[in-house]
């Protein structure tokens, strides 16, 4: 294990602790202005500037939120905003008690060469982004590529995935930012839970081989897996105690223990579906803190319930706080439903 001896590195010993916080977790609100518009069109409203930053004033203002939500991942677009009423949404974010985070990745593209992957860009300038990241008050950041099963993955790809996290991670590491390392494993497909634990072990080998070679401070990281279950169009199903027993059975056999935090991504499933899964994880003492980093599953019925509406902003904080209040007895191993 190495140790970087960076000027740093017990700043982001620090976060990473703070973030990996017991009973908090994360609430991921940085979709990128396409995908806001896909879920702002969903409950029939336009992909204003004015309307996304109408939303994201009522998830950070949600009273009492620090309570649940460690630290709050946004997108470059709302790391500048303010609030309707003019307060700078990183100042809300601190008031609360919430480290804010960035999304720094500049997306997918084609993977040429593949079998129809892609691969994710954004380390071009990288370094002096996150530089003004931190300044803008930014303390961790995040970086998702994928890995499709259904379209392989090819050794190509893999390697390609983790090697790019890798460099960012030690980017951000450089600049005070800690590094979310997320090499999302796509749900999509009809495969059963056994093939998905067989790549994800290897995503996860070849993910920590490259953080080690750009000798990447691991105590100084958080990591955004995807949970192991069956493919999304698997007629298998599988048991929160199943999804945990495989999920652990990963962890244990690839992340070393000076990892602080586990903060999974909820990848599609229901927002119950990922708190009984992740509260099953939590039913014994666990080496690293597992914990959440949702977005769909934090926010789709705080979404609904707002519709655009002025007057329902009080009813969609509190199904926010609903869920993150559920999501963090779920981190404690209490969540009873
Ligand atoms: P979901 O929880 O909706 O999968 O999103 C988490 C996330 O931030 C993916 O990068």
């Amino acid at each position: 294990l190495t140790i970087r001896a960076g000027s740093y590195a017990d700043e982001l010993v620090k976060t990473a602790k703070t973030i990996a916080s017991p009973g908090r977790g994360i609430l991921a609100m940085d979709e990128s202005n396409a995908t806001c518009g896909k879920r702002l069109a969903s409950i029939g409203l336009e992909n204003t500037e004015a309307n996304r930053q109408a939303y994201r004033t009522l998830l950070v203002s949600a009273p009492g939120l620090g309570q649940f939500i460690s630290g709050a991942i946004l997108f470059e677009e709302t790391l500048y905003q303010s609030t309707v009423d003019g307060k700078k949404i990183v100042d809300v974010l601190v008031e609360q008690n919430i480290v804010p985070g960035i999304k720094v990745d500049k997306g997918l593209v084609p993977l040429a060469g593949s079998n129809d992957e892609s691969w994710c860009q954004g380390l071009d300038g990288l370094a002096s982004r996150s530089a003004a990241y931190y300044q803008q008050g930014a303390r961790f950041a995040k970086w998702r590529t994928v890995v499709s099963i259904p379209n392989g993955p090819s050794a190509l790809a893999v390697k390609e995935a983790a090697w790019g996290l890798a460099r960012y991670a030690a980017i951000s590491q450089d600049n005070g930012l800690v590094p979310i390392v997320e090499p999302e494993i796509l749900l999509d497909g009809e495969h059963g839970i056994d093939r998905t634990f067989e790549v994800a072990k290897k995503v996860w080998a070849e993910v920590f081989f490259y953080l080690a070679e750009n000798n990447v401070q691991f105590e100084g990281i958080l990591l955004k897996p995807s949970m192991v279950t069956p493919g999304a169009e698997s007629k298998d199903r599988a048991s929160p105690q199943k999804v945990a027993d495989y999920t652990l059975k990963l962890l244990h056999s690839r992340i070393p223990p000076a990892v602080p935090g586990i903060m999974f991504l909820s990848g599609g499933q229901s927002e119950v579906e990922a708190t009984l899964n992740l509260n099953a994880m939590n039913q014994s003492p666990n080496p690293w803190h597992v914990s959440f980093s949702y977005a769909r599953a934090l926010q789709n019925t705080c979404l609904k319930t707002w519709g655009g509406r002025p007057e329902n902003v009080k009813a969609a904080q509190d199904a926010l706080l609903f869920r993150a209040k559920s999501n963090s007895l779920a981190q404690l191993g209490k969540y009873t439903g």
